[in-house]
């Protein structure tokens, strides 16, 4: 479904993706993970158009996406769920969600797609004329999850999912990231967590310095010793 080549992308004269190849087949789970400030933020925001790919290739449900502008590629159902929540806050919930729908062929689809957030996600329809500055952080996090949804998605790029919430609330949107996958949704996660990257990924991506160190199924990148070293703190 998705499939980087070679991507190279950074910021005025810094290079900080040096050329990353991976793909996500369709209806399964990628999860980037690795240290802070080495990239996967800004892959993030290349795939999706924000940022400009200097080199190499993405490649998106069969098209060459590499050049196009962000909104094009948002109706082509890549949708970027971005760090933090970036919900307006004097909207209500379902103004929120309806402001995902934007796209000509989202908008089609708002109606079904609404019933199958509130489905998802029934604390959103709870709430759907409060504030958005009203919820809780899970909540926001879930509005967040939902417009994306709007979107008509079929594949969804979350950044950081559980950044700044209580465990029992990563709980709860571990669960309901689970179940958009289980709707059949393909996902790009990334997570620094490497127990929750583990409960959801079909295939993990260890990203340092920009680059692709090791790419694998979960057991395979916790069997590797030096990510246990770093990323565990098990000394062996
Ligand atoms: N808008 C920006 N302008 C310049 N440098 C940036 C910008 N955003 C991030 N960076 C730098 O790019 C590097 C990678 O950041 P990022 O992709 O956010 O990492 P990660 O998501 O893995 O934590 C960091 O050194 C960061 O300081
Ligand atoms: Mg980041």
């Amino acid at each position: 479904m998705l499939t980087l080549e070679n991507v190279v992308a950074g910021y005025g004269s810094t290079t900080i993706v040096q050329g990353i190849s991976l793909e996500v087949s369709s209806g399964s789970c990628g999860v980037l993970v690795g240290p802070n400030g080495h990239g996967k933020t800004t892959l993030l925001r290349a795939i999706s158009g924000l940022l400009k790919v200097r080199s190499g290739s993405v490649t998106f449900d069969g098209a060459d996406i590499t050049k196009l502008r962000a909104e094009k590629i948002v109706e082509r159902g890549l949708i970027h769920i971005p760090q933090g929540d970036l919900v307006f806050p004097d909207m209500t919930v379902a103004e929120n969600l309806q402001l995902g729908a934007f796209t000509r062929t989202a908008a089609k689809r708002a109606k079904r797609r609404l019933e199958e957030v509130y489905d998802i996600f029934p604390r959103l329809l709870e709430r759907e004329h409060q504030r958005s500055r009203t919820l809780s952080g899970g909540e926001r996090r879930m509005l967040a999850l939902g417009r994306g949804m709007m979107g008509d998605a079929k594949l969804m790029m979350i950044d950081e999912p559980s950044l700044g919430l209580a465990p029992v609330i990563i709980d709860e949107v571990y669960r309901q990231i689970r179940r958009l996958i289980d709707s059949g949704l393909t996902v790009l996660l990334v997570e620094e967590n490497f127990g929750r990257a583990q409960e959801l990924a079909s295939q993990m991506h260890l990203i340092e310095n920009g680059s692709v160190v090791k790419s694998g199924a979960p057991a395979e990148i916790l069997d590797d010793r030096t990510v246990r070293e770093t990323y565990l703190g098990v000394a062996e």
